[in-house]
């Protein structure tokens, strides 16, 4: 195994651990690589299509690396009737990226998530943790802009 994934050998190579060790890789590297998958099969013994097969069902594994900037738009209750699915529209019209993505340059990547937990700034989302609500276009357009800029 390369050095790389060196820290799956804190996770027994039973198949059973298949999902540990996935979750181990994503915690590290923000995502699972093809590279990681392979590593992964060696590890625990497993064909990399069958990892891939069982990466597939389960929506917390991300496939693509993450960008830079992380954009977590809310689609949770409150959210959702103020307009996340408008919030999610404008970040892609304006970023060219759809949720699952990363940007061309590795600077943004979106996904929707569930309640962030501050409804009351509905419609909200939020950039690497840092949470930005009560988004309009002009609002939302200005804050990418500022991160684009950084
Ligand atoms: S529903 Fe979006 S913060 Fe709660």
């Amino acid at each position: 195994m390369s050095d790389k994934f060196d820290f799956l050998k804190n996770i027994e190579n039973v198949p059973s651990n298949l999902i540990k060790g996935l979750q181990a890789v994503q915690s590290q590297e923000g995502y699972v690589s093809d590279e990681a998958i392979e590593a992964v099969g060696r590890y625990f013994n497993i064909a990399p299509v069958e990892v891939e097969g069982v990466l597939s069902f389960y929506a917390q594994f991300k496939r693509v690396k993450p960008g830079k900037y992380k954009i977590a738009v809310c689609d949770g209750t409150a959210c959702h009737i103020k307009g996340s699915a408008q919030v999610q529209q404008w970040v892609s019209d304006i970023l060219g990226i759809k949720p699952g993505e990363t940007d061309a340059d590795g600077l943004f990547s979106l996904e929707t998530v569930a309640c962030l937990g501050c409804c009351s700034l509905a419609p909200v989302m939020s950039i690497n943790g840092r949470v930005y609500g009560k988004l309009d276009r002009k609002s939302l357009t200005k804050i990418l802009k500022e991160y684009a800029a950084k």
